[in-house]
């Protein structure tokens, strides 16, 4: 795994948007994995400015995202299908047919979880997945105990995920109780995995996903099983690292290495 830690949440937002604008020139029609939340808000911000004054090219770009709440529209303003347009997908050149997220409105979430899981597998699986961490240490919906080979499913929502996401409704109580998220190991089937953090709160989260046990209870912590993980966060989501001056180091030598 490679820690990164950076002085502040917009230079973690731009360290995330370098390692995008990467994989994008090296691979034109790359399929990138998207997260939504406060977190990617930098990251997505930054790819529009280096589209919109780099030209930075999405013309061949998949997207899938990770999930989206059960039994909100499209246009809810909740909603991860909004939220994704608003942020990211209406001001760059992504065809509409390449964009893929969870529906949250399908009669059939069996087969719906299938196809998603399908339509990773046909157009050639995730080159580069950017997740968050919730302060219960999931990543996408995937919730303590959730089964680290778990894949597209309806998901109930922990307590803590509810009250953590009430900030963006008129209550906890609109917030919905389910959502159909990738799983823990469709996740892992990424080639690279980026994840991100930013602020005091997600601290104790980060430090038991990079530094404690892999245990359900902390799903983010699975990311240890994966060979290409970057873990980018700032200083405060890395404050209660243990071996944090040694990741500083490491990166301090990288351009040195053998
Ligand atoms: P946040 O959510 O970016 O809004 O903190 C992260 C997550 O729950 O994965």
């Amino acid at each position: 795994m490679e820690i990164i830690v950076k002085d502040s949440a917009e230079e973690m937002s731009k360290s995330a948007a370098r390692v995008v604008a990467r994989a994008l020139n090296a691979k034109p029609n790359a399929v990138l994995g998207l997260a939504t939340g406060s977190t990617p808000l930098g990251l997505y911000k930054e790819l529009v400015r280096l589209h919109v004054e780099e030209g930075l090219d999405f013309s061949q770009v998949t997207t899938f995202n990770l999930d989206e709440y059960v039994g909100l529209t499209r246009k809810h303003p909740q909603s991860y299908h909004y939220f994704m347009h608003e942020n990211l997908f209406k001001h760059i050149n992504i065809p509409k047919e390449n964009i893929h997220i969870p529906s949250g409105t399908t009669d059939n979430y069996e087969a719906f979880c299938a196809w998603y899981e399908r339509r990773i597998v046909e157009l050639g699986g995730i080159d580069l997945q950017i997740v968050g961490i919730g302060t219960d240490g999931h990543i996408a919906f995937n919730e303590p105990t959730s089964s680290l080979g778990s894949r597209t499913r309806i998901k109930t929502l922990a307590k803590q995920t509810i009250d953590d996401n009430a900030r963006f409704f008129d209550s906890a109580d609109e917030v919905p109780i389910y959502a159909i998220t990738m799983g823990v190991g469709t996740i892992l089937e990424a080639r690279k995995i980026i994840l991100l953090a930013s602020g005091l709160n997600k601290a104790d989260a980060v430090a038991q996903a990079i530094e404690g046990p892999v245990t359900s209870m902390i799903t983010a912590s699975a990311l240890q099983l994966h060979a290409d993980t970057m873990f980018i966060v700032d200083k405060e989501a890395a404050g209660s690292l243990q071996m944090a001056e040694y990741y500083e180091w490491i990166q301090a030598k990288m351009p040195d290495a053998p």
